[in-house]
Order: structure tokens, then sequence, then C-alpha cells
């Protein structure tokens, strides 16, 4: 580490939260397309919440285009659905959304914040989720109480890796960036908080190339658990 930590922030989805019941679901409804439709759904998501981020010229309080993560993944699964000329009905739609609610949190998520928290760390939440979203999943997978904030990128009407979402906690914290580790299983989110100038490390739990644009993000982990290890 390069500085003494005090506050460990993490990304919700994949870093957290289990996505894979997404696709198994998708999978349940679709047999044969459920992956593909998975992972359609989470890039088109994440690139219409860079298009909302790129494209107002004057946003001094936020992009004009914005509008909540629930939306933007909603219409993202409208169009995935019809990229792969997949019939969606409403009901289908909502049972695919609402599994976004219902997501686990990886299995050594408890102890690991447990054991932050036992060191005297604060941990917080970073997420482009809107702030509904993050209280229900992670109210529904039982870890709500071991976090001190949940971050909505909603106050900044900006999403990742837009450096006014990563300003948020810092200004939230009254923290400074040195003082921060930040955590994402999404490698472009660990490389946008490394320009942001914090620590980051990227987890990789299940073998990802790794991205190749900007400097090498500071740690790359497999799990929660070595997260711990970095920091004792
Ligand atoms: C989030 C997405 C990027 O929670 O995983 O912000």
């Amino acid at each position: 580490m390069t500085a003494q930590k005090k506050l460990i922030v993490f990304d919700a989805y994949g870093t957290l939260f289990d996505v894979y019941s997404i696709s198994r679901a998708a999978e349940e409804m679709f047999p044969n397309f459920g992956k593909a439709l998975a992972n359609l759904w989470r890039d088109k998501q994440i690139d219409y919440t860079r298009i909302v981020s790129l494209s107002d010229p004057n946003a001094d309080e936020g992009s004009r285009f914005y509008e909540p993560f629930w939306s933007i993944t909603k219409k993202a699964l409208r169009y995935s659905a019809d990229k792969l000329k997949l019939e969606l009905s409403d009901e289908q739609e909502d049972a695919l959304m609402q599994a976004y609610d219902r997501l686990e949190a990886f299995e050594e998520n408890r102890h690991v914040l447990e054991a932050l928290r036992a060191m005297g760390l604060q941990t917080a939440i970073l997420s482009n989720a809107n702030a509904d979203m993050l209280e229900r999943v992670s109210k529904h997978a039982q870890i709500h109480h071991l976090f001190d904030r949940l971050i909505s990128v909603d106050q900044v009407r900006q999403f990742k890796t837009h450096p006014s979402t990563y300003a948020l906690v810092e200004k939230d914290f009254q923290i400074e960036g040195q003082r921060i580790l930040f955590v994402s299983s999404n490698d472009w989110d660990a490389l946008g908080a490394t320009w942001f100038g914090w620590e980051a490390v990227w987890l990789n739990r299940s073998g990802q190339a790794s991205d190749r644009l900007g400097p090498r993000v500071a740690h790359t982990a497999k799990d929660l658990k070595s997260v711990l290890t970095l920091l004792r």
C-alpha cells in the first residue's frame, strides 16, 4: 500500500453481488441464449451509461441526458432481446429486472467486510445503481449493515468513470484520496479510479483478460479474501 488506508470502497455488481443468477434466469427463459443475453445486456447497459456521461457539453449539474440506472438497465435489456431476436414479454422483462434486486453476495464477503470493520476501517459502496436499487440489493443479500454508506452516482447525474462520481466519495467522507482503497471487478472501473488518483484493486474472479488501456491498476486479486491480505 502506498499510504495507510482508512476507507475501502467497493463497486457493486460482480464485485459484492454475484450476477451469475441473472444469466441463469435468462437461460431458463431462453434456453441456449441465456449467457449471450446476459453478456450483451451488461455490455449495452454500460455502453448507455457512457453515452449519457459523454454527451452533454454543459454538464456542470450532471448530464442532462441522465436517467437512473434502473431505467438504463431496462432499456439495455429490451435492446439485447431485440438484437438476439428473442420475444421478451413484459412479465419476462419484469422477472429479469427483479433478478437485479435479488442477487446474493459472494460467499466470502460478509466475513471480509466484518474483518475490515474490526480493523477499524470504514467501508462504502460506490455504484452506478440508483440509491433505491442499492438499498434493495444490499438488504436482500444481508450485507447492508456492513457499510458506512451506500453512495449512488445519482447525486451527480453522471456514471463511472466520470471523475465527479469518484469525487463524491471524497466529499461525502471528507477524506483524501490516498486514504482510499477502491475495489472493483470491472477493470475499466478500477482504471477510472486509478486515473482519478486512487489506489485500486481489480478483482478478477474468473481469470478475465486485463485491459490494455492506461497504467496497470495497482493490485489484482481473485476474491475479497485477498483484499484483506493486502491490507494486513
Ligand atoms: C456498478 C457497476 C459498474 O455497480 O458494477 O457501478
